[in-house]
């Protein structure tokens, strides 16, 4: 079938794949430094998953009380439980400030003080003076900044102009001999044809992988596609083992209720009624971090504290709040809320549940945005031509837990990141652009042959259910070396389980079996590398909570977890050093201590 295509090539300075909060600030970022630059999504850039964040972007810009950039970066630190990469945070906590600014200048519609400030609300594990005082940090566009922040960046992109193709699927990463990226290949839905991209600089924004999981807040679209792109090109996914769950999913739903519930004063309770966090957290309460209060609700669950007729799930109150705050402040929750638990949040408290949100994992960089691999000894060996930003990177500023309201920062200041770096690369390699290497996308052609006409007895979607099923069950908010070597074994069978995947569609064009089946692949590439790395992590750190090793072990495990996957589904571990110095004398490395909250 591989002559059938029809193939149109391209040739820009920068192509970034992905159109949400990070690919978008990049590409107008690019654009605006005179480089030719194409932007790929696989939906229109405004429904990207971005749309979906509530709570707010954090920032110390003081405007409710003191706050200085360098207390951020301590949360942040003592937030990653010690695995986040200290010049990379040092980086996005000092950028913040000027990038924020910046976004309001953009026309993000922030909420605001009764001075006319950008608005600022407490968050999880944010504080002032290192850990003392709780820190109102996290800018706001009343519980919709997700969507007030996107279509401001999807604005800007319009002011300059960038080209867009959307609903345009990447299905590979054109890498040459020496492991230069070269180019992507992509799929144009509508039409069926083959868009060959070549070009100084990919980067890589196509968002996260929670799909991989039975219950997530993250959009069907989440389906770790640049993961599994990088995986094919034969380079390896670092931290995959780090899933963070939020605290608050709707109960049975999933879909999210921010932190900004707890930060504008709601509390979590249990069958007696009791706010538990206060045993668990007696200081931050239910504003510790996210893995905290998802494992504090996890034990009240199993020790048959939880609430409703089966005793498995919490209650979120906000009903002290009073309408006023309720409508002023958390408007989309109240309609979530009504929608989806079906409760005035006015009167009852929500029923929630730990679900999963967001990857702390992804594809290695350094601060500059540019893909990292080990190689020939250096564990920090640039990959020529790659960038990668947003949730579908490891830069690592998350560590092994994030801090809520860092992710939409990560977007905006790694996406500008990548722009000025873009600049730098695409000036050094001057005008002229290296020739495709030969037969540049066969093999790509041959596995969309493959999928196409893939004729075996599983259905797509039967394959992901018990994919999602096996990651829900076996790499849960607790592990032990039984479930993780269970879900090992399970995810395994279901890998290559996929050589008996039946697609009904043969066509090219919106064909919807086609484009589910290639995500699946992706999906299941990355929840094999989690479940590894997972299962080969012999300690307690952040959101990978072993029972069997309840305690964080620094001197075997303060690195990074690097895991490589072949075709046929064997995987390779390895690890690289945890960056403790920071970037400038503005700020001290802050060593490692226990993390209480
Ligand atoms: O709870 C929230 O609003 C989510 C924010 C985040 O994940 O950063």
């Amino acid at each position: 079938m591989t002559g059938d295509y029809e193939i149109v090539d391209h040739t820009y300075d920068t192509v970034v794949v992905g159109g949400g909060g990070s690919g978008l600030r990049a590409t107008f970022g690019m654009v605006e430094k005179g480089l030719k630059t194409a932007c790929i999504s696989k939906v229109f850039p405004t429904r990207s998953h971005t749309v979906a964040a509530q709570g707010g972007v954090s920032a110390a810009l003081g405007n409710m009380g003191d706050d200085d950039w360098r207390w951020h970066a301590y949360d942040t630190i003592k937030g990653s439980d010690w695995l986040g990469d200290q010049d990379a945070i040092e980086y996005m906590c000092r950028e913040a400030i000027p990038a924020i600014i910046e976004l309001e200048h953009y026309g993000v519609p922030f909420s605001r003080t009764e001075e006319g400030r950008v608005y600022q609300r407490p968050f999880g594990g944010m504080t002032t003076h290192y850990g003392q005082g709780t820190a109102q940090r996290t800018c706001a566009a009343a519980d919709r900044t997700g969507h007030a922040i996107l279509h401001t960046l999807y604005q800007q992109a319009m002011k300059y102009q960038a080209e867009f193709f959307i609903e345009f699927f990447a299905l590979d990463l054109i890498m040459d001999d020496a492991g230069n990226c070269r180019g992507v290949i992509a799929l144009e839905l509508a039409t069926g044809r083959i868009h060959r991209f070549r070009a100084h600089v990919v980067v890589l924004a196509t968002g996260g992988y929670g799909r991989a999981y039975f219950s997530c807040t993250s959009a069907h679209t989440c389906t770790g596609d640049g993961g599994g792109m990088v995986l094919r090109a034969g380079l390896p996914l670092q931290d995959m083992e780090f899933t963070q769950f939020h605290p608050t999913g709707v109960y049975g739903a999933g879909c999210l209720i921010t932190e900004g519930v707890r930060g504008e004063g709601g509390y979590l309770t249990n069958s007696d009624g009791e706010r538990f966090m206060e045993r668990y957290a007696p200081n931050a309460k239910d504003l510790a971090s996210r893995d905290v209060v998802s494992r504090s609700m996890t034990v009240e669950i199993r020790e048959g504290r939880g609430v409703g007729p089966e005793a498995d799930h919490i209650h979120l109150h906000l009903e002290h709040l009073g309408p006023e705050v309720i409508n002023e402040r958390l408007p989309g929750i109240a309609e979530t809320a009504r929608i989806f638990a079906g409760v005035d949040v006015t009167k009852q408290p929500i029923p929630v549940l730990p679900t999963v949100h967001y990857n702390m994992g992804g594809i290695p960089t350094n601060y500059k945005a540019e893909v990292v691999a080990p190689r020939d000894g250096d564990p920090d060996a640039v990959v020529p031509g790659l960038m990668a930003i947003g949730e579908a990177g490891c830069i690592s500023v998350h560590g092994a837990n994030r801090l809520g309201s860092n992710s939409l920062l990560d977007l905006i200041v790694f996406g500008r990141a990548a722009a000025d770096q873009a600049a730098k690369l695409v000036a050094e390699a001057g005008s002229d652009h290296a020739p495709l290497p030969k037969g540049a996308g066969d093999k790509t052609l041959e596995r969309l042959d493959g999928i196409r006409q893939a004729n075996g007895s599983q259905r797509t979607s039967a394959i992901r259910d018990r994919m999602q099923r096996t990651m829900q069950d076996y790499v849960a908010v607790f592990r032990t070396a039984e479930t993780l070597d269970q879900g090992d074994n399970k995810m395994q069978e279901i890998f290559q389980s996929f050589e008996d995947v039946h697609v009904t569609d043969r066509s090219l064009i919106w064909n919807s079996d086609l484009v589910e089946t290639l995500e699946l692949e992706n999906l299941l590439a990355n929840a094999v590398v989690s479940v590894a790395s997972a299962r080969n992590r012999t300690e307690s750190r952040g959101a990978h909570a072993r029972e069997d090793y309840g305690e964080r072990d620094d001197e075997q495990w303060m690195k990074h977890t690097v895991c490589w996957l072949d075709e046929s589904g064997n995987y390779t571990l390895d690890y690289r050093p945890v960056h403790m110095e920071t970037l400038s004398d503005e700020m001290q490395t802050i060593p490692p201590k226990a993390r209480v909250y």
